[in-house]
Formats: C-alpha cells, sequence, structure tokens
C-alpha cells in the first residue's frame, strides 16, 4: 500500500529519494516524507507533507542537506488520518531512530499502551510509530540487533526500514510478507518496496525474503535470516525502463489501455502452438494430475475477480471441470470445502494482495494445489503457492488494472485449453480451432484501440459525463464485463455505479431508472444476445438511455441503442477480452472530461496489502 525507499551511497540522497518514490507513488500518495541522516548529533532532518510527492518536492526544495542517507516513503493511510504528524518517517523520541514503514503492525495498540506506560509521548496515530520507539528501547551499540529483537515483537505483515544516527552510514530492513528488495549499485545501495524506485539507477537485485533482516552499507549487503548470516548475490532483472515511465503519453492509464494487444501476446508467446498444445511448466501440475482434477476454485479480489468470471466459464465449458470463483476476503473466513485434488487459482496481478494471499494459504494448507495467477515474478503470491500461472504484460502502473485483466484472462483461457486438452473434455480438431481464436486476441485488442470506434467512445463518454448514477449489465460472459466496467467508471469517476446481470434487473435494479439514466448493456454476439436485448428493452421502456458494446457488423444492434460500441468479432467465451475495452476507455473518456486524476484516484492505492 505505501512505497519506502532508502539510499545508502556517496551522493546527496534527498533528490535520489524523491525520485524513488515518484516511481513508488502508484502505491499511496495521501502524504509523504523523508528522512535524511546528516550524521552524528545533528540526528536527522525530516520533511513531510501531506498530499502528493509534488508537495513534498516543494517541501524539500526549501532545506538544503547534503545527507548521503536517507528514507522516504508514500503513505496510504491504514492507522490514524492524512495529516503531517501521521505522515513518515517516524523518529524515537531523541530523534535518533528514524523508521519508514509499509504495512501494519496489528499489535500495534498494545505496544502503544506499553511505551505510553514508560512515559513515551507517541506524536502520531500511527501503528507504524511504535517501531522506532521500540528501536531506541532495544538498542545497545548494533541497529541490526535491535532491529531482529523489536521485529520478534511485532505481529502482522510489513516491511521497514530504519536507520540510527549512531551509524549514519548503515540502513537495516526488515521483512514479513511485505515485499522489500536492495537494489545493488557501484558504492552504494538501495533498498525500496519495488524495483522501478530504482531502476534508473541500478538493475542487480536481492530480493529480501520474508522473516529476514538486511543491513546495507555503500558497498555492502548482508542478510540475516533462519539459517544465520547470507551476502545475496545480485540477480541483473532486464526490465524495461520504458515500462515505468509515461513516455508521450497523458497518464499511465491510458498507456497501459494500449498496451494490452503486447500483453497478451506476451502472455501466450511460448506457450500456445497453433495445434493447441499448450506449455506451461511452472504449474508444478503434471499432466495426468491435471487431467484428473476435481474442481478448481478461484480467488481473487476486484478486477483479479472479475477475470476469474471470465475463467470459470472458459474452464467449465473447455475443460468440462466445476469452477467456484469467491471474493478472497470473503473465502479466508468462511470454512471452504477443498483440498488434495483441488485446484485453486488465485489471481493477484501485483501478488502482494493481502487478502488474496491468506485465501490462497488456506487453501494450501488443507491440501489444495495452489496456483497464483500473477503479474509479479517473485512477488509473496508466487512464493505461496505451489506453481505459477504467470501474464507477461510488464509492470502496470495506473491504479485501475487494465492490461493485467486482459492478460489474466488470456491465461485462464491457456489454463483452460490445457486441462480440456489432457483430460479430453476437447476433441484435437475443436483444440486447434481455440487455439486460432485466442492466437488472433492480440490483433483484434491492437486494431480495435487503433480503430475509429475506439476514438468514438470520447464523444459518447462527452455525453453522459455529466450524469450521477449508471447501471451496467450484462449476461453469460458479460456479467464479468459488466462488473468490470463498473469497478472502472467508479473508481476513477467517483460516480456511482450498480452493475447486475441483466436478468436480474427486475427483481430489483429496476427500481432504479428514470428518464435518461445511462444503462451500458454489453450486448456481443453469442447465445444468450437476444435475452439481453429483452432486457434492454425493459430499460429503454423506463426512459433508460442505453449504450451498447455490440459486436461490429451486428445492425440489429442499433435498433435497441442509443450509442452503439462496436468491438471485433471473436468466439463469445474470449469476449470479454475485446467488451471490456471500450468501457474501460469509457471510464477514462468520463475522467478526463470531469478533469479527475486517473492514475491517482482518490482513497485508492494500487496493492492492498493490508486486510
Ligand atoms: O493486485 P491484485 O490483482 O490482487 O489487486 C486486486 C484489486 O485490488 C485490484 O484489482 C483493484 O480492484 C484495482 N484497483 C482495479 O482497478
Amino acid at each position: 500500500m505505501c512505497g519506502i525507499v532508502g539510499y545508502v551511497g556517496s551522493r546527496p540522497s534527498a533528490g535520489i529519494l524523491l525520485e524513488g518514490l515518484e516511481r513508488l507513488e502508484y502505491r499511496g500518495y495521501d502524504s509523504a516524507g523523508l528522512a535524511l541522516s546528516e550524521g552524528g548529533a545533528q540526528g536527522f532532518s525530516l520533511v513531510r507533507s501531506v498530499g502528493n510527492l509534488a508537495r513534498l518536492r516543494e517541501a524539500a526544495g526549501h532545506r538544503s542537506s547534503s545527507a548521503t542517507v536517507g528514507m522516504g516513503h508514500t503513505r496510504w493511510a491504514t492507522h490514524g488520518r492524512v495529516t503531517e504528524e501521521n505522515a513518515h518517517p517516524h523518529l524515537d523520541e531523541a530523534g535518533r531512530v528514524a523508521v519508514v514503514m509499509n504495512g501494519i503492525v496489528e499489535n500495534y495498540r498494545a505496544l502503544r499502551a506499553e511505551l505510553s506506560a514508560d512515559g513515551v509521548h507517541l506524536q502520531s496515530e500511527t501503528d507504524a510509530e511504535v517501531i522506532p520507539h521500540l528501536i531506541a528501547r532495544s538498542y545497545e551499540g548494533d541497529l541490526v540487533d535491535a532491529v531482529q529483537r523489536v521485529t520478534a515483537r511485532l505481529e502482522g505483515h510489513f516491511a521497514f526500514i530504519a536507520a540510527h544516527a549512531d551509524e549514519p552510514f548503515r540502513l537495516v530492513g526488515a521483512r514479513r510478507e511485505c515485499p522489500l528488495v536492495v537494489g545493488v549499485g557501484d558504492g552504494e545501495q538501495f533498498l525500496a518496496s519495488a524495483i522501478p524506485a530504482f531502476l534508473s539507477e541500478t538493475r542487480r537485485v536481492i530480493e529480501v525474503e520474508s522473516g529476514e533482516v538486511v543491513a546495507v552499507e555503500a558497498g555492502e549487503t548482508r542478510i540475516w535470516g533462519a539459517g544465520g548470516l547470507r551476502t545475496g548475490a545480485p540477480v541483473r532483472v532486464d526490465w524495461d525502463q520504458g515500462a515505468v515511465e509515461r513516455g508521450g503519453w497523458e497518464s499511465f492509464m491510458l498507456k497501459e489501455i494500449h498496451e494490452q494487444g503486447a500483453a497478451l501476446r506476451d502472455t501466450l508467446g511460448g506457450r500456445l502452438r497453433p495445434d493447441g498444445s499448450v506449455d506451461l511448466p511452472e504449474l508444478g501440475l503434471r499432466a495426468p494430475a491435471l487431467a484428473r482434477l476435481r474442481r478448481v476454485q478461484i480467488v481473487a479480489c476486484g478486477t483479479s475477480y472479475h477475470a476469474g468470471l471470465a475463467g470459470r466459464h472458459l474452464i467449465e465449458e473447455w475443460a468440462g471441470v466445476p469452477v467456484a470463483v469467491e471474493v478472497a476476503s470473503e473465502y479466508r473466513y468462511r470454512a471452504p470445502l477443498v483440498g488434495p485434488g483441488d485446484l485453486v487459482v488465485g489471481i493477484t496481478q501485483s501478488g502482494e494482495t493481502a487478502d488474496t494471499l491468506a485465501a490462497m494459504r488456506l487453501a494450501r494448507g488443507r491440501g489444495a494445489h495452489v496456483v497464483a495467477l500473477t503479474n509479479a515474478p517473485g512477488s509473496q503470491a508466487t512464493r505461496d503457492a505451489d506453481g505459477v500461472l504467470p501474464t507477461r504484460a510488464g509492470i502496470e502502473i495506473g491504479v485501475a488494472a487494465t492490461k493485467t485483466h486482459t492478460a489474466q484472462i488470456v491465461a485462464l483461457a491457456l489454463l483452460a485449453l490445457r486441462i480440456g486438452r489432457l483430460n479430453r473434455a476437447l476433441d484435437p480438431d475443436r483444440v486447434g480451432a481455440l487455439a486460432a481464436e485466442l492466437l488472433a486476441l492480440p490483433g483484434l485488442v491492437d486494431r480495435y484501440l487503433a480503430s475509429p470506434a475506439a476514438r468514438e467512445v470520447e464523444a459518447v463518454a462527452a455525453r453522459c459525463a455529466g450524469e450521477g448514477f449508471f447501471l451496467y449489465l450484462g449476461r453469460h460472459v458479460g456479467v464479468g464485463v459488466a462488473y468490470e466496467g463498473a469497478l472502472k467508471l467508479k473508481e476513477i469517476t467517483y460516480i456511482p455505479t450498480e452493475a447486475y446481470p441483466a436478468g436480474e434487473m427486475k427483481h430489483g435494479p429496476i427500481a432504479l431508472l428514470s428518464e435518461g439514466t445511462p444503462v451500458v448493456v454489453v450486448a456481443t454476439d453469442g447465445p444468450v444476445l437476444d435475452k439481453v436485448l429483452s432486457n434492454v428493452q425493459e430499460a429503454r421502456a423506463r426512459g433508460a438511455r442505453v449504450i451498447a458494446v455490440a459486436t461490429e457488423g451486428n445492425r440489429e444492434i442499433a435498433a435497441h441503442a442509443d450509442d452503439v460500441l462496436p468491438v471485433p468479432s471473436s468466439l463469445d467465451l474470449l469476449s470479454p477480452v475485446v467488451a471490456v475495452l471500450p468501457l474501460q476507455l469509457l471510464a477514462y473518456s468520463v475522467a478526463r472530461e470531469r478533469g479527475l486524476n486517473v492514475d491517482q484516484p482518490r482513497n485508492l492505492a494500487k496493492t492492498v496489502t493490508v486486510e
């Protein structure tokens, strides 16, 4: 949720940290701060501000510091309101210890009470502030020791960076579940929540494992884990720097919408052959076990859950295996009937979503084979799973997920095809035909995004941008698309939406309709199109203004809708990939009409590492 970054080297750290925070801002952007290690008696200079990084830059610009060691934080508030006092870094009372943290200290109430009883005056309402006070009290001349002792007392999941003024050229980090990586430079080192924070400076990375403590100095990294001290060997990452920059695009979201063809191509790349054979070596399940699967459960949150809804149709219809799709935050607190012989797919683009991770662990504990469908290689989800089903969408910065969503659907289609081929639910001719449909998808997506139809979405958006409520409807595979379209709109425009299976509209939501209410309906060609159109009539009869996503060339739709958003023809089970595109663009254009920042929608963060 929050982003943390630290730097130890020989260059002035403030600018480097601000740049690192800018690359992490997608993780949270309600307030931010820096602590710069001025050395010895001077301790730390602290600058914090409410608002996004532009504010912090401004505040930091008024101070001059040549400190070559420091840490920074960009916050998504969990404990305590968005105020300067609650912004990180936090210091101990004497100002000798500085800490930035991402995650949650679950036993913070007890720890705060203990500190208060000992006469410590806490300055903020946060859980994180207990850490510098506890470190100060444990400190006996070695920050690593103090951090190890304090970490053992903390419950929850977190990653933090600590510094002590008596050891001014050293940063110590600790991680439990939340990510922390070391960037190894030339005589300088970085510690951060994610690689983009230092990608412009170095590509040599050491992953810190959950439960480890790491100390970085300008020329050295040491890591302590369960097995004692280890010197991590850096691995070179070949990420494209352009992926973490907007390039010429006006926002990350728009850039990422247009990267969807490439994301699908890369996700399919080398895995699917024209004869329909599918290679998924990271699944960790051999062919006989896949052929014998009893059932599949999919757990996910938000947009990833919506991809799971498309996946259910694909796996049930292509592989003939029953599928349940569940919201991870509910699943984890049920007593799900799951066990050996079941495949559980946790879908999480970030690989960090706390609820999805918990649901995956629960299923694994009960003996199911758990696979992480993720866009983040090496993420916690991949470590908590028996196998991985990767998407290769490239890093996604926009808070509203777009390219990772369509890539997830394609990855689920690969899984469905592989199972269906192995358990012979599909005959060889059909396998080949489905492979051809899947391989055609990236081209369809590219063609649509470059077409006049995609540009025409702007005009539709301009006509409805002033509305106060939207209803989204779909049936069959269109339901997940309707949910996703509605989520996109509410996330980045703040307009209330309702999304429903179209057949259910008459059981309640129809009461929401009045003259001119925009009803966005997913009406692509498929077995239920006639049923959808009947539901559209019911809405129109109540004065609704219908915006229909339809298959290009379908002449019937125009008679049923006020606006038609045509998309290329595809296999109906794969149509969620193309049908969601105009809905992403519609949300985007409405937000633009309203002058909103689509990359930093209010109250949201890209990764949700708290439950
Ligand atoms: O990283 P994940 O896929 O696990 O994230 C799940 C949701 O938090 C995420 O999809 C969220 O709903 C997005 N903001 C949607 O645009």
